[in-house]
């Protein structure tokens, strides 16, 4: 074994990949609980990617043939719902856990100097997970499959003068129709996989470069012993890889009861319109994207006026997609001296707070119909949303803040 390592180290250099990545790479002694959600992802990435692989198998991507796939998969194909539900419930336990993974960053101040590729990284994943989401969505065929990508497709006419046209350049067609399931199924199951793969891979480089963040927001690099070594890092492997497999135990007990018990989750995992086939001559009466989608989906209806002329619809995708971007410059936006939220004001805790309900209010606004909630509330949690990004470059510098200790603490 060892002259087998030996001889490939020679010609890859395996062991110092794996020193420098793993055993010799030192993170903070204090890492919590909102640290497993990294590794997590990584879980579900490789859970998709295999599943996927495995669906492909016996999926047949046309129009006429989907639905009947999926349905021979979950009836037919050994161990095919397993695989299914697998798939689906993973799906939703990604969002689950990059939400998460994203919130960590937000409350220690990990997408500041110097981890602010760290954070474009995270976030280009960010949008090249959602792009995967939207267009498996459309794969089974099913009812929502098919008006669900008839809404968002439809988004993109709402630009002025080229709308139109590259609606129809995305569909490929006037509507809907088997050429969009094509191109959808390839996108999906090779185009975005690759980008995915590459980005996670360069979030982890540029993460290893610069080392990890921890609670305290304290720079260990800046305090090493005389071997060079920072005096609050443990090596990754083996103290985190063991701490990492408690994480995963837990996610799977959870994971494993959804999959097994409650892989629909009351129509929010599966939504019960795509237990019909997609039929283009009948709309249903509530049409909702899957739950990780809904914030952004209340933050396009919220806006029902015209502005300069243009139509809301138009000013409801800017909305959308200014509520994405704005997090891109985040790194920019936070002019505090200190990093975690243990040590800044008053003010950024409580601008946390408000960021954090107004987006989950947004989230049932976008479930619920539109003639369900008050009209004024998606409107307010959606200038509410943005009033933490664009607050937050004077929040940060009126207030003060607590010392940051020299060490990590416990
Ligand atoms: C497929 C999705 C993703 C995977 C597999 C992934 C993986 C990881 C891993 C393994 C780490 C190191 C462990 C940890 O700190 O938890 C990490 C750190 C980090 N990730 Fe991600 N990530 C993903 C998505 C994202 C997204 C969407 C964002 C934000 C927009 C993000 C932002 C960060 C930041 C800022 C750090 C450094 C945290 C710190 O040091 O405190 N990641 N990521």
């Amino acid at each position: 074994m060892q002259k087998l390592i030996q001889w490939i180290d020679e010609r890859l250099p395996i062991v110092e990949a794996w020193e420098k990545h793993l055993s010799k790479y030192y993170a903070p002694k204090n890492f919590n609980f909102w640290y497993m959600f990294g590794s997590l992802s990584i879980v579900v990435l490789v859970n998709q990617l295999l599943t996927g692989v495995w669906l492909t198998m016996s999926y047949v991507p046309t129009a006429e043939g989907a639905f009947a796939s999926v349905e021979y998969i979950m009836r037919d194909v050994e161990f095919g719902w397993l695989i299914r539900y697998l798939h689906s419930t993973g799906a939703s336990a990604f969002f689950v856990v990059v939400y998460l993974h994203m919130f960590r960053g937000l409350m220690y101040g990990s997408y500041k100097k110097p981890r602010e590729l760290v954070w474009i990284f995270g976030m280009t994943i960010y949008l090249a997970l959602m792009a995967e989401a939207f267009l498996g969505y459309l794969l089974p065929w099913g009812q929502m499959s098919y008006w669900g990508a008839q809404v968002i497709v439809s988004l993109f006419g709402a630009i002025p003068v080229v709308g139109e046209d590259l609606a129809q350049w995305i569909r490929g067609d006037y509507l809907i129709s088997g050429i969009t399931l094509n191109r959808f199924f390839a996108l999906h199951v090779i185009a975005l996989p690759i980008v995915l793969l590459g980005l996670v891979v360069m979030h982890i480089l540029a993460l290893h470069e610069v080392g990890s963040n921890n609670p305290d927001g304290v720079e260990i690099k800046k305090n090493k012993d005389a071997n060079g070594i920072p005096k609050d890092g443990i090596p990754f492997h083996p103290y985190y890889t063991v701490h990492d497999i408690v994480a995963l135990v837990i996610f799977l007990f959870v994971f494993c009861t959804v999959v097994f018990y409650f892989p629909e989750m009351g129509g929010y995992f599966l939504e019960k319109p795509n237990f019909e086939p997609a039929n283009p001559l009948k709309t249903p009466n509530h049409i909702a994207p899957v739950w990780y989608f809904t914030p952004f989906y209340a933050m396009l209806r919220a806006i029902t006026y015209p502005f300069f002329g243009v139509d809301a619809k138009f000013w409801g995708v800017v909305v959308m997609g200014g509520a994405i971007a704005i997090l891109f410059v985040l790194p920019w936006l936070d002019r505090s001296p200190v990093k975690s939220m243990r040590y800044k004001g008053w003010m950024s805790k409580v601008w946390l707070l408000i960021f954090a309900v107004s987006f989950v209010i947004l989230g049932v606004c976008g479930a619920l119909p539109a003639d369900a909630q008050p009209s004024w509330l998606a409107p307010l949690c959606t200038a509410l949303y943005f009033a933490y990004f664009v607050l937050m470059p004077f929040y940060t510098r009126m207030e003060s803040t607590k010392p940051v200790p020299e060490r990590v603490t416990g």
